[in-house]
């Protein structure tokens, strides 16, 4: 395990002016032995990765974001919260917090390699490492060439891994995200090239581009891949994605395919504590008002709070759907966190974010959550499985997990509902970009109010 710097993000704005790297760079080891979280587009909201990350996510990726759409941005740091934000015409494209950075990875849509590498160049400031979308197969991907397109274009898409390796300092690492191609000598022959460009790790997604999400995804067909990785000698990570549910699933996962990692998508998307092997439960009281509070004293936009919060679902063990349901509908018509004060009040995300920055801060680098035992049998892996018990007492209930080394997830918080209402800080000033290397400077423009709205 790699020793890190602390990084604090109140430590931010002196260890940019130093103008030195301000974190460890990602290796292809950090890849390995980790439970990730997935990209994802609107779901994969800034305070939901920084709860993936509170609760056991070794690495978080970003939405995919298309290379353009960044271009044209401005950089702003709110000078409360330490939110960066890249602001287009009229809603920010992409928003994260230095506390993530280390753990960071920035997927580009793309399909020309040149304006991938200035894509990547206009926020390589703010992130660890980039990935390259090449396999979401929604038409307003594939009809501009992008994501699954890519899959049917080996040389473009290995030519915009090469450019960004080459473009990119050797601390910013590269990689790609693919689906399965429907032969596997097909793929194998296409992982062969993507390997070859110099990527740090490989996530394949195991559904073809005609699968469903709804299909099981092909597992099966990863351990001959991983095998082939390993065999090039070069420590490539392969990343396994497809219907993992949790950490638990994960080290099944693992032991199925031989990946060296999960990634996971759906599962979040309803939890983002799966990846801590005691998940909260009864989301209701546990984790829903934290986020919303977390997600005002962030400025992130209501709509996006309202949206990540309408997936949230967890197992009831102490609340029952009907308790649960008036909730829900609050937020559902909630024009506003105003609107939903008398619930989650008082407004208190500013401890609560220091909480995720203490525990996110105590891992001391890139614990690997889901190191898998050498000789752990099926058995010992089902007997660790959560008892009603583990779920109900949460991370009390586990005494002992010697062989699965998770980050620290800090406590769950008590439900606090209808406390008096506090002060908020809703300000949001740009502050000069803080810059590094020989990045482009963009200038920041004024704007009033909150600017961080929900992510295209
Ligand atoms: C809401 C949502 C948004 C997604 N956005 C992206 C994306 O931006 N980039 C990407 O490569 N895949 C995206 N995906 C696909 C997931 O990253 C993942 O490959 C897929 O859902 C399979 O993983 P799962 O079985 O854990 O859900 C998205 C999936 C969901 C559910």
């Amino acid at each position: 395990m790699s020793q890190r710097r602390s990084h604090s993000p109140f430590a931010s704005h002196r260890a940019a002016k130093r103008q030195k790297l301000d974190f460890e760079p990602l290796t292809p080891e950090d890849y390995k032995n980790g439970i990730v979280l997935a990209p994802m587009v609107r779901s994969g909201a800034l305070p939901t990765r920084l709860y993936a990350l509170k609760h056991g996510a070794s690495l978080v990726w970003g939405p995919e974001t298309v290379d353009k759409a960044i271009l044209h941005t401005t950089r702003e740091v709110d000078p409360v919260t330490g939110v960066v934000s890249y602001v287009g015409k009229s809603k920010a494209i992409f928003t994260t917090h230095p506390i993530e950075k280390p753990y960071l990875i920035y997927q580009i849509g793309s399909a020309d390699p040149e304006i991938a590498v200035q894509a990547a160049k206009a926020v390589m400031q703010d992130v660890a490492g980039f990935d390259l979308n090449c396999g979401c197969p929604k038409p307003f991907s594939t009809h501009a060439g992008m994501g699954a397109a890519l899959l049917s274009n080996p040389d473009l898409l290995c030519s915009i891994l090469t450019a960004l390796r080459q473009a990119m300092p050797p601390e910013i690492s590269v990689s790609a995200k693919i689906r399965l191609l429907p032969s596997q000598e097909d793929t194998l022959k296409l992982v062969e090239r993507i390997i070859n460009t110099g990527v740090s790790a490989l996530t394949v997604h195991c559904r073809t581009r005609n699968q469903r999400k709804r299909e099981p995804a092909l597992i099966e067909r990863l351990r001959e891949i991983v095998e082939f990785v390993e065999g090039m000698g070069r420590g490539v990570a392969v990343i396994e994605n497809g219907d993992c549910e949790g950490f638990e699933d994960g080290l099944r996962i693992r032991r199925t395919t031989g990946a060296h990692s999960v990634m996971i998508a759906t599962a979040a998307e309803s939890n983002p504590t799966c990846f801590s092997p005691t998940p909260l439960v009864d989301l209701e009281q546990t984790f829903i008002p934290q986020y919303i509070r977390l997600c005002k004293y962030l400025n992130n936009h209501w709509s996006s709070t309202k949206f990540c919060t309408s997936q949230f679902k967890g197992p009831h063990v102490n609340t029952s759907r009907a308790d649960t349901k008036v909730f829900h509908e609050a937020i559902m018509h909630a024009k506003g966190y105003d609107d939903i004060a008398s619930r989650v009040k008082p407004w208190t995300g500013e401890e609560e974010f220091k909480a995720i920055v203490a525990t996110i801060e105590s891992r001391h680098g890139r614990i690997a959550p889901l190191k898998l035992p050498e000789q752990e049998s099926e058995s010992a892996i089902a007997s660790k499985a959560l008892t009603p018990e583990v779920q109900k007492n949460g991370e009390a209930g586990i005494e002992k997990q010697d062989e699965l080394v998770t980050p620290p997830t800090g406590e769950p918080d008590p439900a606090v509902m209808n406390a008096p209402l506090g002060p908020a800080n809703e300000a949001c000033v740009p502050m000069p970009a803080m810059l590094t290397g020989d990045l482009p400077t963009p200038t920041p423009a004024p704007v009033s109010g909150a600017t961080v709205v929900p992510l295209a």
